[in-house]
């Protein structure tokens, strides 16, 4: 990875929203479709999930958000993983997990899971190569993969 990479945490709710809109289109569906108000959406991002872009040099090139406030169940959910069309394949995506990894550890996080489409094969390649399995089908074309920490805590990738 190039020197000038780095992953900050982002906090503040403007700089959420301003992810989430650059990126909605990204996905498909965008994410305003999915969500309605990004505004809200944000905020909701805000309040209860863990954020991280990541930077090449001043250039924001990709975010993952993640929840990791499930005590009881020390159960951590992926919601929101893109790195730019501009920026793919070097390894930020990969990047991103290992950051998700690193803090669901350090918050106690047992297991890792989300939903994911059936059809996003760059994506599902990505999540087997970082050790999820398939967990279950849901609704649609949707399916479930989980991970779950070693027996020191630690989500590890090969
Ligand atoms: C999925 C996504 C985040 C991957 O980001 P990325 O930075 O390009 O991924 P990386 O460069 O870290 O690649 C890591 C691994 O993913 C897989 N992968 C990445 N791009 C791939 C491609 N075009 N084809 C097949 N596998 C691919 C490979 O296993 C790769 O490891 P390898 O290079 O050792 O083979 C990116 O494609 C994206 O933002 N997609 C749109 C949004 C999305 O679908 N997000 C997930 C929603 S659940």
């Amino acid at each position: 990875m190039k020197d000038d990479v780095t992953i900050v945490q982002c906090k503040d709710v403007s700089t959420i929203f301003g992810l989430v809109q650059k990126f909605s289109d990204c996905f498909t569906p965008p994410i305003t479709s999915r969500v309605g108000d990004l505004h809200l959406y944000a905020a909701k991002l805000q309040q209860n999930a863990t954020l991280y872009c990541l930077k090449e040099g001043s250039e924001i090139a990709g975010c993952i958000a993640f929840y990791c406030n499930d005590v009881a169940g020390r159960t951590g959910y992926l919601t929101l993983l893109v790195v730019d069309e501009a920026f793919r394949g070097k390894g930020y995506g990969l990047a991103l997990m290992k950051t998700m990894f690193q803090v669901a550890e350090s918050c106690g996080m047992k297991s890792i899971r989300f939903e994911v489409s059936a059809n996003n094969r760059v994506a599902i390649k990505l999540y087997l190569k970082c050790g999820f399995t398939y967990e279950k089908e849901s609704q649609l074309d949707k399916i479930y993969m989980c991970k779950t920490c070693d027996e020191t805590g630690a989500f590890t990738v090969d």
